[in-house]
C-alpha cells in the first residue's frame, strides 16, 4: 500500500492520509515502547527497523533510556547505531539478548516470517534467535496467508563456490511448486550482491504453495552450499502491524 487512511468514525475532522513510511515509523515507535534501560537489544535491518534504531538513539541521547547495549544485525545498522552513539557489542559477549526489534518481508497468520529481501538474513537469524523477545514491525502490506505465496522473493544465502550448482539444486527441490531460483545481482553489469558475510543470495520465486514450512526449511538447510534461508519459523514473539485502522499487536 502506498497510502492508508486513519479514520475515526465519530470524528468530524477529515481523515489523515498516512504514507507507508509513516506507518513503518508508527510500528517502530510502538515497538520501542518495549525497550527498558539496561537491556541488551538486537537491532534490526531495513527501512522499518531504521526508524526503531533511530528512536532508540534519540531516547538514549535524551537520557530517557540508559545502559542499552545494541547488537546490530548488519554492517549498515552497525553504522547507523554508531552514528547515534548507541553502545554496541556482539553475540560472543552477549549470547542471550533481552529483546530484538526488526522488520519483515512477509508475516503469516502464525507469525512466521520471510526476511532477507534486504540481504541481512543470516545475522538477523543469529541475533534474533538468541533473544528472549523478538518484536517484528511491519505495515499491513507485509501480511500474507502463506509464506512464499506473495510471488515475491524467498531469499537463501549461499556460498559463492559453484553458486549455479546450488541455485539449480534449490530450484529442483521446489520443482513441485514451480520454483525459479535467481541470483541476486546489482549494478549495470549484474554483479552478484555480496552479503556482510561474503556470501551470495539466491531468491526463490514460487508459482504454487510450497507446503509444510518446516519440511521446506529442513530440506533447504540440508543442501551443501546453503548457509541459511529467510524463513523465520516460530521465532517472532510479537508482531506490530501499522495499518489503515491503526496499530494491531499480535502476540505468540
Ligand atoms: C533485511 C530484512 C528486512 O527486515 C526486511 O527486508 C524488511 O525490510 P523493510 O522494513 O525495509 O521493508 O529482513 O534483511
Amino acid at each position: 500500500i502506498e497510502k492508508a487512511v486513519m479514520v475515526s468514525p465519530s470524528s468530524p475532522v477529515p481523515p489523515v492520509i498516512l504514507t507507508q513510511d509513516e506507518l513503518k515509523k508508527i510500528a517502530a515507535y510502538k515497538a520501542v515502547e518495549y525497550v527498558e534501560s539496561g537491556m541488551v537489544l538486537g537491532l534490526g535491518t531495513g527501512s522499518t527497523a531504521w526508524f526503531a534504531v533511530n528512536r532508540i538513539g534519540e531516547l538514549l541521547q535524551q537520557g530517557k533510556l540508559k545502559n542499552i547495549v545494541g547488537i546490530p544485525t548488519s554492517k549498515k545498522t552497525h553504522e547507523q547505531a554508531l552514528s547515534l552513539g548507541i553502545p554496541l557489542s556482539d553475540l560472543d559477549k552477549h549470547p542471550v539478548l533481552d529483546l530484538a526489534i526488526d522488520g519483515a518481508d512477509e508475516v503469516d497468520p502464525y507469525l512466521n516470517l520471510v526476511k532477507g529481501r534486504g540481504g541481512s538474513l543470516l545475522r538477523e537469524k543469529m541475533v534474533e534467535g538468541a533473544c528472549r523477545k523478538f518484536v517484528v514491525i511491519v505495515d499491513e502490506s507485509k501480511l500474507v496467508d502463506h509464506l512464499g505465496g506473495s510471488g515475491l522473493a524467498m531469499p537463501v544465502e549461499i556460498v559463492p563456490f559453484c553458486w549455479k550448482f546450488t541455485a539449480y539444486r534449490l530450484q529442483r527441490l521446489f520443482e513441485y511448486a514451480g520454483c525459479v531460483a535467481k541470483l541476486r545481482t546489482c549494478g549495470e553489469n549484474g554483479e552478484p550482491v555480496v552479503t556482510d558475510n561474503a556470501n551470495y543470495i539466491v531468491d526463490l520465486y514460487f508459482k504454487k504453495d510450497i507446503g509444510d514450512l518446516k519440511v521446506a526449511s529442513d530440506s533447504i538447510l540440508r543442501l551443501a552450499g546453503v548457509v541459511e534461508h529467510g524463513m523465520f519459523l516460530d521465532m517472532a514473539t510479537t508482531v506490530i502491524i501499522a495499518g489503515e485502522l491503526g496499530v494491531t499487536v499480535k502476540n505468540k
